[in-house]
């Protein structure tokens, strides 16, 4: 077995080694600026640890575990600029440091140069894993419509909501984890063991990355804190603060909704304490705990040897328990 940090070690050097230093540098310093900033690497790492519970020789998965952390990257440059996000790993996100078509150019190369990492594959596997790749990257875009189509609607239920989520997030941890179990010669029913265990775990993922946006400690978090109030996003925190809130409460919460002019740390400040007011924080790590225990007994049916499965029991709960 590969420990964490090795395959940690080894997502980072590959992505220093490619060389982002050509012309035209309008169209690659931006890439090499969000890849180097680093990140979590999440997606590639457990990409690699799925490879890794069917064989030890792993060297198959690395480059299509680069091409899923560029894709990631990728769907980062564009959604700065659809949620308006400043900051990203605590620097200015591309569309501020360059401008908004540089974010949007330089993504599309990186969704280009994702498919040439994840096309470098023996024959046999090929074909597999480009379906599960085009289809997740895909559905990532209709979870991303969903998302913003949700901003300008009051009426967003629970279950609407995590639907979204499950399209704009789970599916990227749970395609990387399928396609990893491909590469490492898993059973259908094992990689599909594993895909499940990437969506609960994807969507646990989602409801702590909604937390932190609101929760988070200024210092670390890396991102704005308060983004998604500001963008009135559906978040599971807003729907049930508008379900469960009093109706004076409710009442006011919906006035910030619709306000056109206000100062941000206002808004910010007066949604945080209805949040605070409703108990909705509570709620919200009660449904990322359920969905994290669904995620456990996926991975605990997948037919390897139980103690194989230790690290990625481990990276799941560091997830859960992440300030970043
Ligand atoms: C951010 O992903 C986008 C979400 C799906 C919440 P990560 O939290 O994995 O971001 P990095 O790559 O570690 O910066
Ligand atoms: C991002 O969701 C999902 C994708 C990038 C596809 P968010 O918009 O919540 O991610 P952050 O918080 O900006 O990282
Ligand atoms: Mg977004
Ligand atoms: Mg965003
Ligand atoms: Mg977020």
């Amino acid at each position: 077995m590969h420990t964490t940090e090795h395959i940690q070690g080894i997502v980072e050097q590959v992505l220093k080694e490619e060389k982002w230093d050509i012309n035209p540098h309008g169209l690659y310093d931006p890439i090499a600026y969000v890849l180097g900033l680093g990140g979590k690497r999440i997606r590639p790492v457990l990409l690699l640890m799925s490879t890794n519970l069917f064989t030890e020789d792993i060297e198959e998965g690395i480059n299509p575990s680069i091409g899923i952390e560029v894709f990631h990257n990728f769907t980062l440059l564009h959604d700065d600029i659809m949620d308006k996000a400043p900051v990203r790993r605590k620097k200015p996100t591309v569309h501020i440091k360059w401008n908004e078509n540089t974010a949007i150019l330089s993504g599309d190369a990186m969704l280009i140069k994702a498919y040439q990492y994840m096309s470098d594959l023996p024959e046999k596997k090929l074909a597999k894993c480009l379906e599960v790749f085009s289809q997740t990257a895909l559905e990532v875009c209709e979870g991303q419509q969903y998302d913003m189509d949700f901003e300008k609607r009051d009426n967003v239920n629970a279950d609407e909501y995590l639907e979204m989520i499950r399209l704009k997030t789970a599916v990227l941890l749970a395609g990387s984890l399928q396609i990893g179990a491909i590469i490492g010669g898993a059973k259908e029913k094992d990689a599909k063991l594993l895909y499940n265990f990437g969506i609960n775990i994807g969507l646990a993922f989602q409801l702590k990355d909604d937390l932190l946006d609101v929760y988070g400690d200024p210092e670390n978090f890396g991102k704005q804190v308060g983004g998604d109030i500001l963008n009135n996003k559906k978040t599971y925190l807003l729907i049930n603060a508008l379900n469960n809130a009093s109706d004076k409460k409710k009442k006011n919460l919906k006035e910030w909704i619709s306000k056109k002019q206000f100062k941000a740390s206002e808004k910010i400040e007066a949604i945080t304490n209805i949040y605070n007011e409703t108990g909705v924080k509570n709620l919200c790590e009660k449904k990322m705990n359920d969905y994290f225990n669904t995620a456990i007994s996926c991975l605990n049916k997948v037919s390897v040897e139980p103690n194989r499965k230790i690290i990625l029991n481990d990276i799941a709960n560091q997830l859960m328990n992440r300030e970043v």
